[in-house]
C-alpha cells in the first residue's frame, strides 16, 4: 500500500504533492511526508504522523519552496508508524532521498552489509536500506544516480515503488517499480508521477504505466527516459487518462463512501453499456467472445480474489454453476497462492480484483499462469497489474472508487460475473432461452431499482442510530444471498468496528444460535426465492430467542416483515440478481451505524484500499 506522488516542472512542487497525497490517501493514512530541493539546492523533508492533514500542520511555518518534490503517505509494513519511519528517507549524507511503496524482503542481509561500511540507521524501515545503498553505490561505483537505483535494484529481493531525489542533481527524479503501481504523468514543461493517475489527471491526460522492473528518469527539458533493470531500452508507451475530475471528488456528499453507494445506478448503466442489449436479446462480453473456446473447453472455474472480491467470487459460484453448469472453486488468493494447488492447462482462471493490485491476487495468478491455465480478471482500475497481465478481461468501469469500503466496485463485479456465467450458458446451451432471456431484461433494470432502495437512505439512516449500543451483528442469508451476508458484516465491522459475522442461515443452529440474545441484531436477507420458506424457519428460531430482527425482503411480502422489527424491502428481480440489490440497504445501513458512531467512514482505522502488500 502507501501512496507515492513526485513533481518536477516550472510550478511550486508542494501544493501539488499535498493535493496529490490527499487523492492517494485510501491507500494508507498512518503518516506522511515531503521532500522538496528549493532554489538554493537544500533538501529539505519534513514529515508527521497520521493524516497528510497533520503533515501540512507541520509544514506550515517551515520553508516548502521548490519546483521539484517527492512525497508519501503511508500504511506501516516495517516498523511502527511515527514521524522517524515516515517517509521521505535521507541517505546517511543526507544528499538523497527517498519514498517507497512495498516491502524489501533481504533488507536485514543489506542493512548488515552496509552497517559494516559504517552506515547508520535513523529508523526501523525496510526503505531506507535501499537509499542507503543507493548512496553506497553512487560512491564506490562512482556512477550517475539512475545506474546506482539500477544496480541497487538488482541486489534487492522484494517489491517496491520508489522515487529518488539527488540534492546535486536538482533537475532531476529517479524512479522505479515491481510488484507496486507507477504512473508518470506528462504535462508541458512538466512531469507527474504518482500510484495511480488520481494525483495526476487534473493537470494532464497523457500518462505511461510503467511495467514491473522499468526504471524511469524524469529530467526537465528531455523525454522521459525508461530502462529495465537489467538495462534493456524501452520506448515509454503514452496513454490517455480516461478519467474526470469529477469523479475524484464528494459531489456535495459527506463522506465518498455515500457517494459511491448513490452513484451505483449510474455506474451499473455504464457497467453494462454495450454489453447487455435488450433490442438485440444478448449479452456481449469482448473478453469472452474472443477467448469462447477456453471457456468452453474448461472442466473447471477457479475463482481468486480477497475480501469484497471475494464475496462476489462467491456469487459467481452460484451463477456459473446453475447456467453454465460448470464445477467452480472461489479460492482466497492468500491461500491459493500458498497451497500449492493442482491446477490444469483447461482451467480457467477468474481473477476478481477492484484496485488491480491486490498482492496476494496478482501472485495467485502468476502461479496459475505458469501453470498454463487460462486467465481472466474482472477488475477496475484500468492498467492495473492484474489485467495487464491475464489473457483476457473485463473492466467494471464504475470510475474510482475512493471510499475504503468498497460499494460500487462490488456491485459492478456481481453484475459482470453474472453476464459471464450467462455468456457460457447460453454458448453451452445450458440455459433455457426463456430464462436467459428474462435475466437479460431483469438486468437491463436493475439501475432504476436500485435507485428505488436508495430511496428508503433516510428511514435507514433512522433506526441505523438504535444499534449504535451493539457489540455484535449476525448476519444470515442463504443461496445467492449467502455472500451477501459475509459482505454485510464485513462492510459493518470494517468502518463502524462492530464485531460481525456472516453466517449461512441454516448453519445457526450448528452453534451460532448460542449468542442470540435480546442484545443481538441480527440481519436476515429473506427475499423470495426458492430457500424463502426455509429462511422463514430460521427467522422463527431467532424470534423465539428474542433477537432484535432485521429484513431484507421482497417487495410485497408480509409475512417476514411481521416477524422484524425493522424490515427493508427491495423490487422483485431475477434470483441470480437478488444480491445486487439486497446488498445495498446493507452499504447504507454499515455506513450510517458508522457515521452514527462518529467514525471515520472514508478511512477507518489499520485499512487501506490497495493491498499491495502480503
Ligand atoms: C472491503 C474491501 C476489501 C477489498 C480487498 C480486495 O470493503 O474493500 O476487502 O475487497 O482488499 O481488494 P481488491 O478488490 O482491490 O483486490
Amino acid at each position: 500500500m502507501c501512496g507515492i506522488v513526485g513533481y518536477i516542472g516550472k510550478k511550486e512542487a508542494y501544493p501539488i504533492l499535498i493535493k496529490g497525497l490527499h487523492r492517494l490517501e485510501y491507500r494508507g493514512y498512518d503518516s506522511a511526508g515531503v521532500a522538496l530541493i528549493n532554489t538554493q539546492g537544500n533538501l529539505n523533508i519534513y514529515k508527521a504522523k497520521g493524516k497528510v492533514a497533520e503533515l501540512e500542520k507541520f509544514a506550515e511555518d517551515k520553508d516548502v519552496s521548490g519546483h521539484i518534490g517527492i512525497a508519501h503517505t503511508r500504511w506501516a509494513t516495517h516498523g511502527e508508524p511515527n514521524q522517524v519511519n515516515a517517509h521521505p528517507h535521507f541517505s546517511e549524507s543526507e544528499q538523497l532521498a527517498i519514498i517507497h511503496n512495498g516491502i524489501i524482503e533481504n533488507y536485514a542481509l543489506l542493512k548488515q552489509g552496509l552497517m559494516k561500511h559504517g552506515y547508520t540507521f535513523r529508523s526501523t524501515t525496510d526503505t531506507e536500506v535501499l537509499v542507503q545503498m543507493i548512496e553506497y553505490t553512487q560512491h564506490t561505483s562512482k556512477v550517475d544516480l539512475k545506474t546506482a537505483v539500477q544496480l541497487t535494484l538488482n541486489q534487492v529481493v522484494g517489491a517496491y515503488a520508489i522515487a529518488v531525489l539527488d540534492k546535486n542533481n536538482p533537475n532531476t527524479i529517479v524512479a522505479a517499480r515491481k510488484g507496486s503501481p507507477l504512473v508518470v504523468g506528462i504535462g508541458k514543461d512538466e512531469f507527474f508521477l504518482a500510484s495511480d493517475a488520481t494525483p495526476i489527471v487534473e493537470y494532464t491526460d497523457s500518462v505511461i504505466y510503467l511495467e514491473d522492473e522499468d526504471i524511469v528518469t524524469l529530467e526537465l527539458g528531455k523525454e522521459p527516459i525508461i530502462t529495465t533493470i537489467s538495462n534493456a531500452q524501452k520506448t515509454p508507451e503514452i496513454k490517455t487518462l480516461e478519467m474526470t475530475l469529477s469523479q475524484l471528488e464528494k459531489g456535495g456528499y459527506p463522506h465518498f463512501m455515500l457517494k459511491e453507494i448513490f452513484e451505483q445506478p449510474q455506474t451499473l448503466e455504464t457497467s453494462m453499456r454495450g454489453r447487455v442489449n435488450v433490442d438485440q436479446n444478448n449479452i456481449a462480453l469482448s473478453g469472452f467472445i474472443d477467448n469462447k473456446e477456453r471457456f468452453l473447453n474448461a472442466q473447471r472455474i477457479i475463482i481468486t480474489a480477497c475480501g469484497t472480491s471475494w464475496h462476489a467470487g462467491l456469487i459467481a459460484m452460484y451463477a456459473m454453476e446453475e447456467f453454465a453448469k460448470v464445477p467452480v472453486e472461489v479460492e482466497y488468493s492468500s491461500e491459493f497462492r500458498y497451497r500449492k494447488p493442482v491446477i490444469h492447462k483447461n482451467d480457467v482462471v477468474i481473477a476478481i480484483s477492484q484496485s488491480g493490485e491486490t498482492a496476494d491476487t496478482l501472485a495467485a495468478i502468476k502461479l496459475a499462469k505458469e501453470e498454463g491455465a487460462f486467465i481472466f480478471s474482472i477488475c477496475n482500475v484500468v492498467g492495473s497489474s492484474i489485467p495487464r497481465i491475464s489473457d483476457s478481461g473485463c473492466y467494471t468501469h464504475v470510475g474510482p472508487e475512493i471510499g475504503v469500503a468498497s460499494t460500487k466496485a462490488f456491485t459492478a463485479q456481481v453484475t459482470a460475473l453474472i453476464m459471464l456465467s450467462l455468456c457460457i450458458g447460453k454458448e453451452k446451451g445450458t440455459i433455457p432461452e426463456e430464462q436467459y432471456l428474462q435475466i437479460l431484461q431483469d438486468l437491463s433494470k436493475i439501475p432504476e431499482k436500485i435507485t428505488e432502495i436508495l430511496h428508503q437512505n433516510d428511514r435507514i439512516a433512522d433506526f441505523a442510530k438504535t444499534f449504535t449500543y451493539a457489540q455484535n451483528f449476525i448476519y444470515l442469508g442463504r443461496g445467492y444471498n449467502y455472500p451477501i451476508a459475509l459482505e454485510g458484516a464485513l462492510k459493518l465491522k470494517e468502518i463502524s468496528y462492530i464485531h460481525a459475522e456472516g453466517y449461512p442461515a441454516a448453519e445457526m443452529k450448528h452453534g451460532p444460535i448460542a449468542l442470540i440474545s435480546q442484545e443481538m441484531p441480527v440481519v436476515v436477507i429473506a427475499t423470495r426465492g426458492h430457500t424463502y420458506d426455509k429462511i422463514v424457519s430460521n427467522i422463527q428460531e431467532v424470534k423465539a430467542r428474542n433477537g432484535k430482527i432485521i429484513t431484507i425482503v421482497t417487495e410485497g411480502d408480509t409475512l417476514v416483515s411481521q416477524m422484524s422489527d425493522y424490515c427493508i424491502a427491495i423490487p422483485e428481480t431475477a434470483e441470480c440478481l437478488t444480491p445486487i440489490l439486497s446488498v445495498i440497504p446493507l452499504q447504507l445501513l454499515a455506513y450510517h451505524i458508522a457515521v452514527a458512531k462518529d467514525r471515520d467512514v472514508d478511512q477507518p482505522r489499520n485499512l487501506a484500499k490497495s493491498v499491495t502488500v502480503e
